[in-house]
């Protein structure tokens, strides 16, 4: 063993052997660094054995087994009479990663953003209790090539969630565990190309995400209209018509950004053109939890399980870091079931079967419920907030999920808006960043509230203010 401190020069590279562990693993660190950190660079030479050796005052032996070991690695090349280099084509350098890693965005100090729930409350000790249920629980099966559609507790607890909270009845074996909204969107925008759809039919304004997820998959978006009761079905079934496209993605409970819920007359129109058409119907169920003034609107899978796929996640219940999700696909389209299982795989069995735990033991309800309170008392400051700072503007969209539309004096820029806003550390999103046709609507923007800080509404709201009076 090395008592204390080496340091040697290799070519550029000062290489450190420090004590407590085997010299030979000291050796082989320290050079490893030295070539990921740009300091041995593709190709140096590196000294002979006998010669380093005799500088670091180690055996042959130590510098031998340090060199193959990074050969082995494909670091390091030993070719007989070339001597040992650095590879040619070892690994990226960390200052090259550094080079194309791109920007870290810091998040501005008010965070009017929509779309991400309250990070500062998160059920820790929940989910520190579910993983150690999980580890302690998980059996030879669970560990080693679990199903590839999800484990079966974590199928059961969501199909048992579903149940009761969406009224979506599902075998859990129907229900395929992914790693959120946009992951089940890309497996049934796949599963449908193959299947030879080339379109899907999309609400404008609408996330991109799943729009853009289902483009990369080969399903062409169609915009189609939405007002206040939601998308436009007879908008929908002309441009069905129009195209050939017999899939649609739409957010009937809560149409994302505007905030309608889907009228009644509207949910029996798409289901009626489903049926007629062969076709299906996505349903993004991305906030179902939080409703506030109105009793919650039933999945439109459970009017339709035939012809319904429906997509969930954890993102907005607890963070998108979670990274699971579901998808249920619709009944009577096996061309949407088919090959769902293996377009990427699961999440890790472990993570699955620590939400199952969290799902199951009542830790999640309670949060839930303390969640729903805390929005709905956040969305109240924030009306009062709009009201003191920005009298008399409009704002729709209140009585579900984590944000709200805020309407625009007219004539007013929204992107300049959100850009004088994000001078004064402020986020929020110009209405544009979702609309897809370049319609000339009335500027707005859209202000979530999931992730910020009480203490700091009244603040933001005044400065966003700000921002709009200097944008009028
Ligand atoms: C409309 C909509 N759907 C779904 C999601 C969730 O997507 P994922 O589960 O992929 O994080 C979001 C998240 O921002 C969303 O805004």
């Amino acid at each position: 063993m090395a008592d204390d401190q080496t340091n040697r020069w290799v070519g550029d590279a000062l290489v450190t052997i420090e004590g407590g562990e085997p010299v030979h693993v000291a050796l082989e660190r320290s050079l490893r660094a030295a070539v990921r950190e740009g300091r041995l660079r593709p190709g140096d030479p590196l000294p002979p054995s006998r010669a380093l050796a005799r500088d670091l005052g180690v055996s042959r032996w130590v510098v031998t087994q340090a060199y193959g070991a990074l050969v082995a690695e494909g670091a390091l090349d030993a070719r007989t009479g070339a001597g040992t280099r650095v590879a040619a084509t070892s690994w990226p350098t960390l200052t090259a990663t550094r080079a194309v890693a791109p920007p870290v965005q810091p998040r501005p100090a008010f965070d009017l953003g929509p779309g991400v729930p309250d990070l500062r409350h998160l059920p820790r000790a929940a989910w520190v209790a579910a993983v150690r249920t999980a580890v302690a629980s998980a059996t030879p099966g669970d560990l080693v090539a679990p199903d590839p559609r999800g484990v079966p507790a974590l199928r059961q607890a969501l199909a048992d969630r579903l149940a009761v909270t969406r009224a979506v009845l599902v075998d859990a074996d129907a229900v395929v565990v992914t790693h959120g909204a946009a992951d089940g969107m890309t497996r049934l925008a796949s599963a449908l190309r193959a299947a030879g759809h080339d379109s899907v039919l999309v609400e404008d304004p609408s996330w991109p995400r799943l729009r853009d997820v289902a483009a990369a998959a080969g399903l062409r978006p169609v915009p189609v209209p939405v007002d206040a009761d939601g998308v436009d079905t007879d908008a929908l079934v002309a441009a069905a018509g129009r195209t050939g496209a017999r899939v649609a993605l739409v957010t009937p409970s809560h149409q994302f950004p505007v905030g309608a819920a889907l009228a009644p007359a509207r949910r029996e129109a798409l289901v009626r053109w489903a049926r007629s058409v062969d076709g299906v119907v996505v349903e993004d169920d991305y906030d179902a939890e939080f409703r506030y003034d109105r009793r919650p609107v039933a999945a439109l899978r459970a009017l339709a399980p035939d012809r319904v796929a429906l997509l969930g996640s954890l993102s907005k219940t607890l963070a998108a870091g979670f990274g699971v999700g579901w998808l249920v696909p619709p009944d009577d389209v096996p061309a949407a079931r088919a090959g769902l299982d293996v377009r990427t795989s699961a999440p890790p069995s472990l993570h699955q079967l620590a939400c199952a735990a969290l799902l199951a033991d009542g830790a999640y309800d309670r949060h839930l419920r303390s969640a729903r309170a805390r929005y709905r008392r956040r969305r109240a400051a924030l009306l009062v907030a709009l009201e003191r700072h920005l009298p008399g503007l409009p704002v729709t969209g209140l009585s579900a999920g984590l944000h709200v539309v805020l309407g625009l004096p007219a004539g007013v820029d929204e992107n300049r808006v959100a850009r004088l806003a994000a001078r004064r550390d402020v986020r929020a999103m110009p209405a544009a960043r979702y609309r897809i046709a370049p319609v000339a609507s009335a500027p707005a923007l859209v202000v979530g509230y999931g992730n910020l800080v009480d203490a700091r509404l009244d603040e933001a709201v005044a400065r966003l203010a700000a921002a709009v009076a200097e944008a009028t």
